[in-house]
């Protein structure tokens, strides 16, 4: 049967979760109606997004733009809910771990007979310090259908009393997004364009509040990473958030060594080149932990835990925290040749979306 699904996004991370999730469930001929919540709202954190990756233009655009979170959760949640209620669909269905997931979540819920499914639920860092760790306990305690990318969601799950019928293993949409966009991507000579040779440079992101918002925090990690350029280039696109601290680290010191780049937040396939072909990765993303495993670039992450233990179980991911010891001696151990046996998850082989529109075919939407 034909359901009306509205498909949510917010912030850039959603953005390659949502594409192939959209595509599926059009193919399925379902009515998707989709909604961005204007979380994130410069052209090179989202219209780049939609553009490269052929999502169609929203039905409807929120507009939120930043704030504090109970403000920017608020404005969501006050946003969405005249839309919900306007367009009345069989489900809601939110993505990841960012504000707009949770808030669009609670307006959901509180409206009587709308299902809700949550995309890449049951990932857990233990760690309540992150605002995305809060985003996830609450969307996932208030979804009736879960969707996990990796096992380890499923354990999560199950041991927080989410009944076991609702969770269902579908593996990475991101990786669809990933695996189908790599040929173009690779096409595009991006490394050659930032003056860098393939398997020889290192790409950084870091954005975390925990890594960013105090700048002596992260002129720790600077420093570290501007010890590793002089061993090789770095390329550092940095995000709006990391901005007005590594000012301060590049004023402090008198400007960034020779080795160390920047450039402004890069567009999907751009980056995705550049990732692949990376000698080391050091990040404190999450989608990047998933995305180097596939690659098989080797990836530092600069966090003190994981919520997807799958990379370093199975991947090229390592945590280093924000230790500089630690930092400088992993970065050793990958420049002098060490691999890692890397394995690609399961589930993560390009077709995870289509299973989310299987399962959806099959779901009893009785209101519950
Ligand atoms: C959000 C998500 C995080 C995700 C990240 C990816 C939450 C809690 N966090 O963090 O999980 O990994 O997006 O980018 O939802 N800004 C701009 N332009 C924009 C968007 C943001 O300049 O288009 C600046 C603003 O100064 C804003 C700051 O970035 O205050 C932070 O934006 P916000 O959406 O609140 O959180 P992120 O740190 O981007």
């Amino acid at each position: 049967m034909k359901r009306k699904i509205m498909l949510v996004a917010g912030a850039r991370p959603n953005f390659m979760k949502i594409a192939p999730v959209h595509g599926a469930l059009a193919a399925a001929g379902h009515d998707v109606v989709l909604v961005h919540t204007g979380q994130h709202y410069d052209a090179e954190m989202s219209r780049l997004f939609f553009d490269e990756l052929g999502i169609p233009e929203p039905d409807i655009n929120l507009e939120v733009g930043s704030a504090s979170h109970a403000v920017q959760t608020a404005e969501i949640m006050k946003r969405f809910e005249p839309v919900l209620l306007q367009h009345r669909p069989d489900m809601v269905m939110v993505v990841g771990d960012v504000n707009s997931t949770a808030g669009c979540s609670l307006v959901t819920k509180k409206l009587d007979g709308v299902a809700l499914a949550h995309v890449e639920a049951g990932l857990r860092s233990f760690d309540r310090t992150m605002p995305e760790e809060i985003n996830r306990v609450v969307t996932d305690a208030l979804s009736d259908l879960l969707f996990t990318t990796e096992r380890s969601g499923d354990e999560n799950l199950i041991a927080e009393g989410i009944p076991r019928e609702r969770v269902r293993f579908v593996g990475n949409v991101m990786i669809d997004t990933l695996l189908s966009h790599l040929e173009r991507a690779r096409g595009l000579d991006a490394p050659s364009r930032h003056g860098l040779a393939p398997g020889g440079y290192a790409l950084v992101t870091l954005h975390r509040p925990s890594n960013v918002d105090d700048a002596q925090v992260l002129a720790t990690i600077m420093d570290a990473i501007a010890e590793l350029a002089e061993r090789l280039p770095v390329l550092f696109p940095v995000h709006p958030r990391t901005r007005v601290s590594l000012e301060r680290w590049e004023g402090e010191r008198g400007g960034a060594p020779e080795g160390l780049r920047f450039a402004p937040p890069l567009g999907y396939l751009e980056f995705v080149h550049l990732m692949s072909e990376a000698r080391l990765m050091l990040t404190d993303s999450g989608g990047i932990q998933e995305e180097t495993t596939v690659l098989g670039v080797p990836c530092l992450t600069l966090r003190e835990n994981t919520e997807r233990p799958v990379t370093i179980e199975q991947g090229t991911n390592v945590l280093v925290g924000r230790d500089p010891m630690k930092i400088r001696s992993e970065a050793e151990a990958i420049l002098k040749g060490r691999r890692t046996a890397a394995r690609v998850p399961e589930g993560w082989d390009g077709r995870a979306a289509e299973r989310i529109a299987d399962e959806i075919a099959s779901w009893d939407f009785t209101p519950r």
